[in-house]
């Protein structure tokens, strides 16, 4: 049967012509690469990020290829944001098909997870509020619409981070994630009867300019020799996985997490 066409299968199962995505943290680095392999695969992109200014680069960058794309600040912290949010974006583009939670924590928050005798309240909440609830919350917004056009895909970002267990970092980050991997298996349980998948991409170590700044060349190094591959991942890498969990060819694939690693 190998290689054997079934009757009636499509060959362009990856398109995504007519359809909208919305990816959070899309002005950074993995995010910016998967609105880049979306919109080339045909799907209408809406920018979703706390900082304007990157997520209007990577607009510019989609529009002077010719494509439909538009930006949106939005603190993911702040459920009155996400609702406003989705609201305009669907004031733009009037549906969302396609949705992708990949932002998350980064930068002066993150550095402040540290060890549990470091942790403070605030630095756990906001790492959950943004990680976790957010995508929650963005789940529930989009939800009705997707119901009423008969089905959509939802994309969550969690990471490889769970498998391991740091003595001095991430003591917030790799629990959020962890809980994000439970939230994809229950919006993919409520969803499945509308036609609505939920999938996880659990990314390794991704060569990003804040994976550089945090760990640098040599550190990177060690790192990528522990994968079976021998290297890091790129961020297009994981965007490709995303197109994939988001597009027709995986409509059989829902309340999974798969692992973008290069081999642990
Ligand atoms: N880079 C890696 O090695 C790696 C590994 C595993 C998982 N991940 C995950 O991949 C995803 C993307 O990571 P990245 O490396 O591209 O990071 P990044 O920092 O380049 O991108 C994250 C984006 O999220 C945005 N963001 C942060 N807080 C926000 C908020 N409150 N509201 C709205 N936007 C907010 C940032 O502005 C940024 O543009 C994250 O979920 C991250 O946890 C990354």
């Amino acid at each position: 049967m190998s290689g054997q066409r079934l009757d009636g299968q499509r060959q362009d199962g990856q398109r995504l012509d007519g359809r909208v995505a919305l990816i959070t943290g899309g002005g950074g680095a993995i995010g910016a690469a998967t609105a880049i392999r979306l919109a080339r695969a045909g799907a209408r992109l809406a920018i979703a990020d706390i900082r304007r200014e990157p997520a209007e680069q990577v607009v510019a960058t989609l529009r002077g290829e010719g494509f439909d794309a538009e930006a949106f600040v939005v603190n993911l912290a702040h459920e009155a944001e996400i609702l406003a949010m989705v609201e305009a974006v669907m004031a733009r583009f009037g549906q969302i098909d396609i949705l992708h939670n990949n932002a998350a924590l980064g930068g002066k928050p993150f550095a402040a997870d540290k060890t549990l005798l470091e942790m403070t309240a605030e630095v756990w909440d906001l790492t959950f509020a943004v990680n976790v609830r957010a995508p929650m919350l963005l789940a529930k917004a989009v939800l009705p619409q997707m119901i009423a056009r008969g089905g959509g895909a939802i994309v969550n970002t969690s990471s490889g981070v769970t498998d391991i267990t740091s003595t001095e970092a991430f003591t917030a980050y790799a629990p959020s994630k962890g809980a994000l991997q439970i939230l994809t298996r229950y919006i993919a349980a409520q969803g499945g009867p509308h036609n609505i998948r939920c999938n996880a991409v659990l990314p390794g170590v991704v060569l990003t300019e804040g994976m550089q700044a945090m760990f640098g060349d040599d550190q990177l190094k060690v790192m990528s020799d522990r994968f079976m591959l021998k290297r890091v991942c790129l961020p297009e890498d994981i965007a490709a996985m995303v197109h994939f969990l988001a597009s027709d060819d995986a409509r059989q694939v829902t309340g999974e997490l798969i692992r973008v690693t290069g081999g642990r």
